[in-house]
């Protein structure tokens, strides 16, 4: 008999991205085989995104579509929701798509074969299980493929209540992963041959503050101990919360030069001190610069990237120019730029002098524009220089060239053979277009 299939279709953050890693484990350990194509397959589970509207949207969508591809289907076809949607729906999903069997959440996922098992067998109709995010979740081992990734949550939660921000009331309270489980994973992926670990959390820099002896665990300790671990790779983390991140985690960025690579991002939100005390933010413009000048100090050569919100409730336009003034200063590599998303049961949502759809679009677009120079002149200062890559393989638009990203994080596509891929090598770059370097081997 032909093993049967099962599909996840992903959305959202790096968070959702290692949970399907998980989900897709344990559902090959429950002998499906993975694939891309929903037309074909028997269980098809959303990773869900809620962050932003027209991510909760676009799920919807997909339900309708799944809905039309199950009822053509001779076979039975599961249809589950996990991720973030799942846990703030909950059994509303129903409401609205009875063909969903399953609606569960990411504390609950290790129990996904008995509940499949208990669908196809007639015993149960729909299961929901959504438990409240207030413990840790099993450690539960992923599949990260073929790639050069891997990632590893250091910490589950928020507790920051950014008032426009939906995570807090979907994934509950901060909970740390143990410092043993945590450098035992990170060593068990390098060992597997991944060279890049990502370390991930909605505030790494609190990790280990719910801990009895946070004076002991903290997230430099927890850099440090990862540091120590033998091999050729690096580590990236996101994201750290501005107003928790301390000078002992640059410290340890600067002695670790190599394992510890040279890009922060660091979510601003808003270049203006009303709308970053309305956002929740806890910080001004001038906590933030002065924090970015202490970064530029201590790594000098770091990029930065960030996450900006254009259009947040009662911001004018002289609100507005303090952001493109930050932008234009701090000269991010890169920015994740959004328009003000309303979220049902935040604060923000009910705030008044919520902006028009009009103004959001012309202001995402101003922001966009200077950032774009910012990414453009930052590319062009690489122009022959040998930077170090950490190749990925081979690259989407060109098979015969390679792809692969600087420590900064900055792509760079040059000519070179497969054997190359998850390798470090030296690249000189003669190219530079806003987005892309290209380059020679050396
Ligand atoms: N509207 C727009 N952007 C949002 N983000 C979070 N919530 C909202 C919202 N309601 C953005 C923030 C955050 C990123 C992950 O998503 O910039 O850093
Ligand atoms: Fe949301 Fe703020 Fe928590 Fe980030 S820190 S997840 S933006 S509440």
């Amino acid at each position: 008999m032909s093993k049967k299939k099962a599909t996840i279709v992903t959305y959202g953050c790096q968070m959702n991205v290692n949970e399907t890693a998980k989900i897709k484990k344990i559902l090959e350990e429950n002998g499906y085989e993975m694939t891309d194509d929903i037309h074909d397959t028997d269980a098809v589970f959303l990773n869900t995104c809620t962050v932003r509207a027209g991510a909760a949207g676009r799920i919807e969508g997909k339900l309708g579509n799944l809905k039309t591809i199950k009822n053509a289907r001779k076979t039975k076809m599961i249809i589950g929701v996990t991720g973030c949607v799942a846990q703030e729906e909950k059994e509303y999903i129903l409401e609205r798509a009875p063909h969903v069997d399953i609606v569960i959440g990411n504390q609950n996922i290790s129990q996904l074969p008995d509940i499949m098992k208990k669908i196809l067998a007639g015993e149960a109709e729909h299961v929901v299980l959504t438990n409240k995010e207030d413990e840790l979740p099993p450690r539960i081992d992923a599949n990260f493929g073929e790639g050069i990734l891997a990632s590893v949550v250091i910490n589950y939660g928020c507790n920051n209540f950014c008032t426009y921000c939906i995570v807090p009331y979907v994934r509950g309270r901060e909970r740390s992963v143990p410092m043993k489980d945590i450098v035992e994973d990170v060593r068990k992926y390098i060992k597997k041959g991944y060279k890049e670990i990502l370390l991930l959390g909605q505030n790494v820099n609190s990790y280990g503050r719910d801990f009895d002896n946070s004076d002991e665990v903290n997230f430099a300790k927890l850099l440090e101990e990862i540091c120590q671990i033998e091999g050729d790779y690096w580590i990236r983390y996101v994201s750290p919360h501005p107003k928790d991140l301390t000078l002992d985690v640059l410290e340890v960025a600067a002695k670790y030069p190599e394992k510890i690579a040279r890009n922060l991002h660091l979510p601003a939100q808003s270049g203006s001190t009303k709308m970053l005390k309305a956002m929740n933010r806890k910080y001004t413009r001038e906590d933030y610069l002065n924090l970015i000048e202490q970064i530029r100090k201590s790594l000098p050569n770091i990029s930065l990237t960030t996450d900006i919100i254009v259009g947040f409730p009662g911001e004018t336009e002289k609100d507005f120019l303090e952001t493109m003034d930050l932008i234009r200063d701090v000269k991010y590599e890169n920015a994740y730029m959004f328009m003000y998303s309303i979220r049902e049961g935040t604060p923000a949502a009910t705030m008044e002098e919520q902006i028009s759809e009009e103004i959001k679009k012309s202001r995402l677009q101003r922001l966009i524009e200077v950032q774009n120079e910012n990414a453009k002149e930052y590319s062009l200062s690489f122009l022959g220089k040998t930077v170090k890559v950490l190749v990925e393989g081979p690259s989407h638009r060109n098979n015969e060239k390679m792809t692969g990203r600087t420590s900064e994080n900055k792509v760079v596509i040059f000519e070179g053979d497969i054997s190359l891929k998850g390798t470090f090598v030296d690249v000189k770059i003669v190219k530079a277009k806003t987005w892309t370097l290209y380059g020679e081997l050396i």
